[in-house]
């Protein structure tokens, strides 16, 4: 089927949820996707930091392929290996938790607040979840409301009660705002969609610090940042700190769904049988994806890769930044990497499209850099060369 054919399809069939850009892919390899029409594309989107490995990773294909010959799917009815072994995995790389797996982001941060529920619960009557403006957690009624951004709230009210919003990176807000009635704090340590928001290690820790002294719960969502995307394996790790939950999915299983919520162990045994539960959640497939995924972060040394073409990266972009004042600012971690503009970015992603390139835009003037952890430096020259011709032709 051509191009032309699936967008026909796509809009005739399919509800119309997304603003598409008019390309559709059939095929990737590494950090390649390529069209019907056998154009190639040097993908900085990775699915929206979804494909950690790359497209077609051998070690994935092979993990999923000889996993589907055996068992895809039965149910939480039953154990389930590599459900368990993902677990143990999860729990030792973090700070030793219990973990729940589900399919998405906004599930994971669903058990986290479902969790932050009860412990208030156990407190007395908190039920109060304190996140932050710009922040985004997810596009159901509940992770909708815990996002600070009214624009996604439009049209759905009545909202769930129970979320206020602070500006982020201000402390002294958050400890105005914290109340009798509230059970924890929900943050993204760098915030993604609100625009590649690095919190700073002073706020962290005053949050940290705030929490304890509070008895409230720290919820890091850690959807976008986890998986090796910031350099560490959780973007955490960078501030010396540690949340009592974390919410995954995106990374972790380079592309085949799956979240996952790590909760501190005594905290965790407040959703017992019956709280909680999710059919797909943590079946064979996933679980195998994700531990492959973990083996190859690991056995390629790819955190170390993640931060030095990182710092390339962001060198690149600095040097761009410094030939055209259209670039306000460039930041981010790892391969979460951002420039905001002092215009919008919309027209230059599709310029780099057309040139072969993906990159995204959030929040209207911050173009984003997410590509595979597999990203090499001459993948970075070549996405920077084609930006700079981009950029050049702004003048
Ligand atoms: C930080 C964060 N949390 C939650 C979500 C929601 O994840 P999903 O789309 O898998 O539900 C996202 C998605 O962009 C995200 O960036």
């Amino acid at each position: 089927m051509d191009t032309s054919k699936i967008i026909e399809m796509t809009d005739e069939y399919c509800l119309p949820t997304y603003r598409r850009f008019p390309v559709a892919f059939v095929r990737g390899q590494g950090v390649k996707l390529y069209d019907p029409e056998g154009k190639e594309y040097l993908d900085f989107v990775a699915g929206l930091a979804v494909n950690t490995l790359g497209h077609a990773h051998p070690r994935l294909v092979e993990a999923i392929s000889e996993q589907a010959r055996n068992l895809i799917h039965t149910s939480n009815l039953y154990h389930i290996e590599p459900q368990a072994r993902l677990a143990r995995r999860l729990s030792n790389l973090s700070f030793g938790g219990k973990v729940f797996f589900c399919n998405s982001g906004a599930e994971a941060n669903e058990a986290a607040i479902k969790l932050a529920r009860l412990f208030g619960k156990k407190q007395g009557q908190r039920y109060e979840i304190i996140t932050a403006t710009n922040s985004f957690h997810g596009r159901t009624m509940i992770t909708l409301t815990a996002t600070g951004q009214s624009k996604f709230h439009k049209g759905f009210d009545p909202l769930p009660p129970g979320f206020v919003y602070v500006p982020f990176n201000d402390l002294t807000r958050l400890q105005e705002t914290i109340s009798d009635s509230t059970c924890a704090i929900m943050l993204e340590p760098i915030q993604g969609e609100g625009g590649v928001n690095v919190a700073t290690i002073e706020y962290l820790k005053g949050v940290r610090e705030l929490c304890d002294q509070k008895g409230l719960l720290l919820i890091f969502d850690e959807v976008q940042t986890g998986i090796g995307r910031t350099g560490k394996f959780f973007a955490y790790e960078h501030y010396g700190i540690v949340p009592d939950v974390i919410t995954l999915a995106k990374g972790l299983g380079g592309g085949v769904p799956i979240g996952a919520m790590i909760a501190d162990s005594e905290i965790a045994s407040l959703l017992g049988p019956g709280t909680h539960a999710s059919t797909f959640g943590g079946n064979f497939l996933a679980t195998s994806a994700a531990l492959v995924v973990l083996d190859v972060i690991e056995e390629d040394n790819l955190l170390q890769h993640v931060r030095e073409v990182g710092t390339y990266l962001k060198n690149g972009l600095d040097r761009l930044a410094g030939k055209y004042p259209v670039i306000k600012e460039v930041r981010g971690k790892g391969l979460m990497m951002a420039c905001e503009l002092e215009q919008e970015g919309s027209s230059i992603v599709m310029e780099c499209l057309q040139r072969g390139v993906l990159i995204n835009c959030t929040m209207d003037k911050v173009l984003r850099f997410l590509p595979p952890l597999i990203v090499t430096v001459s993948d970075v020259d070549q996405m920077l060369d084609v930006l700079d011709g981009v950029f050049s032709c702004l003048k």
